[in-house]
C-alpha cells in the first residue's frame, strides 16, 4: 500500500476571532501551510475540508468548494466531510485513502469552524445535534450534559472525583500557555476550577473545552514523493476509525467509548506497534472526563484508572505519557471542524523538533484521537519520522 505524509502545516490561533471572517482563516491557514511544504498552487490536485455545523454557525455550506476556491486551487476536486467534532479527522483519514487508492499524490487537507458569531446557547443547540436529536437534544441534553452523564458513571463505578477530573484541567492550561496558538494563556490552581461553577454536574465551566473560531490546513503527499519536496515528512502510519450509535442509550456501558479501542487497535495493527511504543498523545479532550476516558480506552491506563493517574501526574510533560502537549481541546481551544487537523499539526511540530517550549523529549511516535459526539464517530492515527 501506497503510504502518506505530511509535508506542510499551517494553523491561524484559536479564539474569539472578530476580526477574521471564515473564509479569511482558511486563507491564512492554507497560505502558512502551502509555504510551509512549499509547494506551488498546481502541484495540489485536490482539497478535502472538514467542518461540523457552518451552515447553521454563519449560513454558509458548501465548504469543500469555498476551501479551493479560498485557496486558489480552482477547478480541482474539492470535497466537505462532516463528522461532528470528527470532521477534521474524517477528511484528512479520506485524503489519505485517495494517495493511497494511488488516485492523487498531493492533498490540501482544512478544518475550520467559526463558532463565536451566534450566542451560546444557539452555539450549544448547533453542537447537540451531533447527538441524537429526538432522544438526546429535543429533551434538553446537549453536550456537556451527555459527558456530565459519563463522568457521573465513571464516578460511581470506578470512584473517579471532580478533583481529578480538575487535573487534567490544570495539566492542559499549564500546557497551553506554551502554545502561542492556543485561545487560552491562563493557568488554573485546584480551587479555581472546584469554584468555576457547574455547567451540567458533575462538570464546571473550567472542564469544559470553550467556544471557538479557527482553522487548520495540512498538504500531505504520497510519501516517496514527499521525501524529495521536503527535508522531513511526517508519515502516517496507522490509521483507524471506528462508529458507535449516536445516542449514549444504544451504548453497552457509559464509562467509556467503544469506538476509541476499536479505532485504536486498527491504527496499532497497521503500525505493526503497541501502544507502549507510543511516546505521546493529542486526545479528544472536550471535557476533562473525556480525557480520562480516552486514555483509558487508548490503553495508556486500565480501565477506571485514567483519574488516579492524572492526579498523579503521570499524563505530564514529564510524566509517563505526555498527553495533550498542545493545551489540547481545554486551553487551545476546539474550533470543532478544525480540531483533528490541528491534532494532527501539533504532532508533526512534535516530531519534527519544533514544539519549542512545549517539546516532548525523544519524541518518535505520536497518536492523535478523535471524537465526534458523544462517541459515535472516532478517528485514531498513528505518526513519525518517514
Ligand atoms: N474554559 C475556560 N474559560 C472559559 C471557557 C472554558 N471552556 N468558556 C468560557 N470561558 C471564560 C471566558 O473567557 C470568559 O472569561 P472572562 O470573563 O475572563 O472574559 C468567561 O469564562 C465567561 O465566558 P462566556 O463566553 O460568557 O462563557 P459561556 O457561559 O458563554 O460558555 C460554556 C461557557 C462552558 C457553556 C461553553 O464554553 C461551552 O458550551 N463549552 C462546551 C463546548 C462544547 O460542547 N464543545 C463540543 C464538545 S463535544
Amino acid at each position: 500500500m501506497r503510504s502518506v505524509s505530511i509535508i506542510g502545516v499551517g494553523l491561524t490561533k484559536f479564539g474569539e476571532i472578530w476580526d477574521k471572517s471564515l473564509r479569511e482563516l482558511v486563507a491564512e491557514a492554507g497560505i502558512k501551510a502551502v509555504a510551509d511544504a512549499g509547494v506551488e498552487g498546481k502541484e495540489i490536485e485536490a482539497v478535502y475540508g472538514g467542518t461540523m455545523a457552518s451552515g447553521r454557525l454563519i449560513g454558509q455550506e458548501h465548504i469543500g468548494a469555498l476551501i479551493a476556491d479560498q485557496l486558489g486551487l480552482n477547478p480541482i476536486p474539492a470535497h466537505r466531510m462532516e463528522a461532528a467534532c470528527a470532521s477534521g479527522s474524517v477528511a484528512l483519514r479520506n485524503a489519505m485513502l485517495a494517495i493511497q487508492a494511488g488516485e492523487h499524490d498531493v492533498i490540501a487537507v482544512g478544518g475550520v469552524e467559526k463558532m463565536t458569531e451566534v450566542d451560546t446557547a444557539e452555539v450549544g443547540f448547533a453542537l447537540g445535534g451531533a447527538g441524537d436529536q429526538e432522544t438526546e437534544l429535543f429533551h434538553g441534553a446537549t453536550f456537556p450534559a451527555l459527558y456530565g452523564l459519563m463522568a457521573r458513571r465513571h464516578m460511581e463505578e470506578f470512584g473517579t472525583t471532580e478533583e481529578q477530573m480538575a487535573q487534567v484541567a490544570i495539566k492542559n492550561h499549564k500546557n497551553g500557555m506554551n502554545n502561542p496558538s492556543a485561545q487560552f494563556h491562563k493557568e488554573f490552581t485546584i480551587e479555581q476550577v472546584m469554584n468555576s461553577g457547574y455547567v451540567a454536574s458533575p462538570l464546571k465551566l473550567l472542564d469544559c473545552s470553550p467556544i471557538s473560531d479557527g482553522a487548520a490546513v495540512v498538504i500531505i503527499a504520497e510519501t516517496e514523493k514527499a521525501k524529495k519536496m521536503v527535508e522531513q515528512p511526517i508519515e502516517i502510519i496507522g490509521s483507524g476509525q471506528a462508529s458507535a450509535s449516536l445516542a449514549l442509550t444504544g451504548r453497552s456501558n457509559l464509562t467509556g467509548i467503544e469506538a476509541t479501542g476499536i479505532a485504536a487497535k486498527k491504527a496499532l495493527d497497521q503500525a505493526k506497534l503497541e501502544i507502549k511504543n507510543v511516546d505521546f498523545a493529542e486526545v479528544h479532550d472536550c471535557f476533562t472526563i473525556a480525557e480520562i476516558m480516552a486514555i483509558e480506552d487508548l490503553g495508556f491506563f486500565k480501565k477506571g484508572e485514567g483519574g488516579k493517574a492524572s492526579e498523579q501526574g503521570k499524563t505530564a510533560m514529564d510524566g509517563e505519557i505526555p498527553i495533550n502537549p498542545s493545551g489540547g481541546l481545554k486551553a487551545k481551544g476546539h474550533p470543532v471542524g478544525a480540531t483533528g487537523v490541528a491534532q494532527a499539526i501539533e504532532v508533526t511540530e512534535q516530531l519534527r523538533g519544533n514544539a519549542d517550549k512545549r517539546q516532548v523529549k525523544d519524541a518518535e511516535i505520536g497518536l492523535t484521537h478523535n471524537v465526534g459526539g458523544s462517541g459515535a464517530t472516532v478517528v485514531v492515527n498513528l505518526y513519525k519520522r518517514a
